[in-house]
């Protein structure tokens, strides 16, 4: 997730300001880190083919130190160390902090000399094993959830500088029934507006334009005297901010005031994410979602009177325990009646320790059947896709340029409501606003013509 993409950049910057080089390839690394997800089991598995590849290169290396880091190394913490002995350090995400501690416990050339020792509380070590160098080497697991870790002053290597990832909340105090997050990233934590306000002022002075706020339930954030529309507003106000968006929000918490500020702010862009998991009250209820189809529509009337023309994205699960094929239908029936601009479909995973587990056996969906109406929500939501971007080629959209794109002589950016644009172009392109005709469109993304220089907004500190 975008979280997790963030949580790579802040390890990137503790590790830099202790002196780590970052390297493109695992075989020139003394350390490699695997950033893991929790969400689906199918990622888990992912990383353990993963971790056991750069097995091959520690077997060539045994000095090669491999950490699995992140929400899929906080759910199964030691047993991942007994499953993949080669594995030296399992870390959840409240540890980053201390990363150059626990890897001066076990890179052998680091200088120790120095080393603080490791925080006792978060720090596991387990009895000592004998790499196959013959020195003696430990696992370590650091999986200690610690509600005062606010991730503050940590320096962020970011791997943009035309669009940041800002964290404004970590953890999550929903608890939807079908989800593991809430225990592997712990309760909601907010960190505090001013520090959040000063960091996106030094983007903005450094020349960055574009900021998207994170958290697990974005606009649930509370710090204070400040609310989740009070920061957005105060945010886009900010000197050099010509674009923020914001994600993942919470269908619940999308109030009025969120809505005026969407509508009245004209830094905020016209797209929102809006997880809607299921079509059908019966379901939505098991997933302890907290409202219903009829109130979810109503917020996206409200919405989309607020800002006319504003892109929709949502995430939707099948197969959750219990769904039936009328209510499956019901959620093929919601995504006709929204019209998403983009849609996340998954097939319901079995997460251990989620309540969703605890239904009766009988409820839980063959994998078939699961993976059946997925095949048909992706091809009704990718209709749609197709059929709105249709309609919107020959528009004229302001792009903001974020990177080369694959094939040469183009470069791709993205428009206020989020849509993917290559046009003809070079790299001297990236990081300036650009006026760009849409001309074709593949469904999912378009290809445009550039129409002249984007406006000067105030602020702004590049442009082409
Ligand atoms: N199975 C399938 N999809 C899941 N998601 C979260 N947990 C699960 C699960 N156990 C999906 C939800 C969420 C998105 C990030 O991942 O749709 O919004």
């Amino acid at each position: 997730c975008q979280m997790n993409i963030s949580d790579g950049e802040l390890m990137q910057g503790v590790l830099a300001s202790d002196g780590y080089e970052i390297v493109d390839r695992p075989e020139d690394a003394d350390v490699v880190l695997v950033n893991t997800c929790a969400i689906r089991e199918h990622a888990e598995r992912r990383v353990l083919g993963r971790v056991s590849q750069l097995n091959g290169i520690k077997l060539e290396r045994p000095d090669l130190v491999i950490g699995v880091t992140g929400c899929m190394a906080q759910r199964m913490g030691e047993s991942l160390l007994e499953d993949a002995p080669y594995v030296d350090l399992v870390m959840g995400p409240d540890g980053y902090r201390t990363l150059p501690e626990q890897l001066r416990e076990l890179v052998p050339a680091a200088d120790s000399a120095d080393a603080p020792s490791g925080s006792p509380g978060a720090t596991a070590p387990r009895p000592s094993r004998t790499s196959r160098a013959g020195s003696p080497a430990r696992q370590l697991a650091v999986l200690g959830m610690n509600r005062e870790e606010n991730y503050e002053g940590l320096e962020m290597r970011r791997t943009s500088d035309v669009a940041a990832w800002i964290p404004i909340q970590r953890g999550c105090d929903h608890r939807c029934t079908f989800c593991i997050v809430p225990y592997v990233r712990g309760p909601e934590k907010n960190r505090r507006a001013e520090d959040v306000l000063d960091e996106v002022r030094a983007l903005g002075a450094a020349g960055t334009t574009e900021v998207t706020l994170l958290g697990q339930t974005v606009n649930s954030y509370s710090a204070g005297e400040w609310s989740f529309p009070r920061l957005l507003r105060e945010v886009s106000r900010l000197p050099g901010i010509r674009r923020v968006r914001f994600t993942s929000p919470h269908p619940n918490d999308v109030t009025p005031e969120l809505i005026a500020v969407m509508a009245e702010e004209p830094n905020v862009c016209e797209q929102l994410h809006l997880p809607a998991q299921s079509g059908s009250n019966r379901t939505l209820k098991r997933m302890l979602r907290r409202y219903t189809v009829e109130s979810f529509l109503e917020k996206v009337e409200r919405v989309r009177e607020g800002v006319p023309d504003i892109a929709l994205s949502t995430d939707i699960i099948t197969g959750f325990p219990g769904e039936t094929e009328e209510e499956f239908e019901q959620t093929l029936e919601l995504m006709r009646r929204v019209r998403f601009d983009d849609a996340f479909t998954y097939k319901y995973s079995l997460r251990e320790g989620t309540p969703a587990t605890r239904f009766p056996e009988g409820d839980f969906i063959d994998g078939e059947v699961a993976q059946r109406r997925l095949e048909e929500l992706i091809r009704v939501s990718r209709d749609i896709q197709r059929e709105i971007n249709r309609t919107e080629v020959g528009r004229v959209e302001e792009v903001l340029v974020e990177r080369s794109a694959r094939e040469p002589g183009q470069v791709m950016g993205r428009t206020r409501r989020n849509k993917v644009i290559a046009f003809a172009g070079d790299a001297s392109l990236i990081g300036s606003y650009h006026r760009v005709e849409l001309v074709a469109t593949t469904g999912p993304t378009f290809s445009g013509r550039p129409a002249g220089a984007a406006d000067e907004a105030p602020g702004l500190q590049r442009t082409a």
